[in-house]
């Protein structure tokens, strides 16, 4: 089947970009490599950061003046000033899609604080606002007229002469590769704050397949040190305490009682305040108790029963017990405003890195980055496919990914890719995580090394080729391997301490380094990982992997 355009992933930006790009008589189609209600937009509960009013422009200011400061020195302002001037008529448009946002007494929109932002400018749907938001467009996108490909894994992007010609994929259902030509591509298939499995809040799953794809395809990473750990994971159970329940008033408390750090801080302030605690030997909780128990009911009950559920805790009495988890990665696919250096091929959401969060990143802004760019990436798609023909298509590429799936089932293994999949993740939060330093990184980078080499010798237990599970985590785990040692690489590289990136051996920020580090793999086995400088390259560090 052919399409005019193709946009990979079902979370808020690609159904964003699926909508716009759809017309009348043209074809577009979304792929996602499970079902359509599962992304991690829906996990981004606390709400959505908007000025409601385009013409206060003072309010706008002050948003790109925020998020310019949680960016710490890495922004790119255009795409920042473009985001906080489009928010007003993106929460028009979702409400006109149907989103119920919370409204105040006089029937306006309520918005409330998120971290690091001078006003209240957080809309929301209690804290359930991500899900909200996807069935929504989910529901849009369906009465456009968009074709669901569901369980379909895309393994690798085909193009010729720079010009993107289609997606090569699994089908899950018989475990065959196919392709999909497309005059147009939109990648919007999440991060990888996945690869911190077992100290993440995202669905395992979100673990850099996009950026592996991207990298294999010759295109550029930026600013992939850069993760954002959450404040408060369940410690339990890893489910997201959003934000909203600081925002609403909720205190952070050690096991003596004592407030330690301003709640409404940028995140990676209150993250490394609770990681210092823990390490001290203490536990920290979040405190609600002190709020009517009718706000907590309304206005936070995704968490009021989640902690009943899963931690056995009434909130509105006792104090539940937080860790920081992986969340977002402010790194991805270098992108300017959407567009990629393969033309044709355009990027959005968590995978892109657009520079609107820099080296750290809002709470309540990353709803708004997906459906702002997911709107824009869906306009330059369609734009691109006009008076456009299909490509032929490289089929090579097609049968060289069958013949590694084949190979992965014909083969036999007593190694277990579930056991390393956590491994990763453990030496990914030691070593790479809220801190961290060159010994650490380096431990980390040996690691994966040896663990990359196991997995070339990974194959399927089960050898049934209808749904297989196994396949699907291998091919994941080997992509999430690629994208781990490009985060590790370039914190080794950054020698300083900047937003979400701290070193314990250089606790400073450096203003010559005030600047994104890019990795590509122009040759298979090898990074280069090197300082952007007003395009002018400063380092360049090639080092094999294998
Ligand atoms: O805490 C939260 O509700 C998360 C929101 C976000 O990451 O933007």
């Amino acid at each position: 089947m052919i399409y005019d355009v193709i946009v990979v992933g079902s979370g808020v930006a690609g159904l964003m970009a699926a909508i716009e790009a759809k017309t009348s008589s043209n074809k577009v189609a979304l792929i996602t490599k499970g079902n359509l209600f599962k992304s991690n937009s829906s996990i981004a509960s606390g709400g959505i950061n908007a000025v409601l009013d385009p013409n206060e422009k003072e309010g706008i200011h002050f948003h790109v003046v925020d998020t310019i400061r949680a960016c710490f020195g890495l922004e790119n302002k255009k795409a920042i000033t473009y985001m906080c001037e489009r928010a007003p008529y993106m929460i028009k448009k979702l409400v006109d899609y149907g989103v119920e946002f919370d409204r105040d007494k006089d029937g306006n929109i309520a918005q409330r604080s998120f971290g690091g932002g001078r006003t209240q400018r957080t809309c929301y749907v209690g804290d359930k606002t991500g899900s909200a938001i996807t069935q929504a467009l989910i529901k849009k996108a369906k009465s456009v007229g968009i074709t669901f490909l569901a369980n379909n894994f895309v393994m690798n992007l085909t193009s010729l002469n720079n010009r993107i010609s289609g997606v090569v994929a699994l089908r899950r259902s018989d475990s065959s590769v196919v392709v999909y030509p497309a005059k147009s591509v939109v990648l919007a298939g999440g991060g990888y704050a996945g690869i911190y499995r077992g100290h993440t809040t995202n669905a395992q799953d979100y673990s850099g397949d996009m950026l592996a794809i991207a990298l294999r395809a010759g295109l550029t990473l930026k600013d992939m040190e850069f993760v954002q750990f959450h404040p408060t994971g369940l410690h339990k159970t890893s489910y997201l305490v959003s934000e909203a329940a600081r925002g609403e008033g909720g205190y952070l408390i050690n096991e003596k009682g004592e407030r330690f750090v301003n709640e409404l801080e940028r995140r990676n302030v209150v993250s490394y305040a609770i990681s210092q605690q823990i390490e001290a030997g203490h536990k920290v909780y979040i405190d609600l108790r002190h709020l009517p128990k009718e706000k907590i009911e309304t206005k936070l009950p995704s968490l009021y029963k989640a902690a009943y559920n899963q931690a056995g805790i009434d909130v509105t009495k006792e104090v539940l017990e937080i860790r920081p988890l992986a969340h977002y990665s402010m790194g991805g696919i270098e992108s300017n405003m959407t567009k990629t250096s393969i033309k044709g091929l355009f990027v959005c959401g968590e995978c892109a890195a657009e520079g609107v969060h820099g080296a750290n990143r809002l709470g309540g802004n990353s709803l708004l980055e997906g459906v702002v760019f997911g709107e824009l990436a869906g306009e330059n798609a369609l734009e691109f496919t006009q008076n456009k023909e299909f490509l032929p298509i490289d089929y090579n590429l097609v049968i060289k990914d069958q013949k590694m799936v084949d190979w992965i089932f014909d083969m036999d293994t007593s190694k277990n890719f579930n056991a390393m999949r956590v491994s990763m993740g453990e030496t990914m939060f030691k070593n790479a995580g809220i801190h961290r330093s060159e010994t650490s990184l380096q431990k980390a980078f040996d690691y994966l090394k040896y663990l990359r080499n196991e997995t070339i010798t990974l194959h399927c237990i089960d050898k049934g080729r209808h749904n297989n599970v196994e396949l699907i985590s291998i091919l994941e785990l080997r992509n999430a391997l690629e994208v781990a040692e490009a985060v590790v690489l370039a914190a080794m590289f950054r020698e300083e301490s900047r937003g979400a990136h701290h070193r314990d051996d250089f606790v400073k920020d450096d203003i010559s380094l005030q600047k994104s580090i890019l990795i590509s793999e122009p040759k298979k086995g090898y990074f280069d990982v090197r300082y952007e400088d007003k395009g002018f390259i400063k380092f360049i560090r090639n080092l094999f992997k294998g």
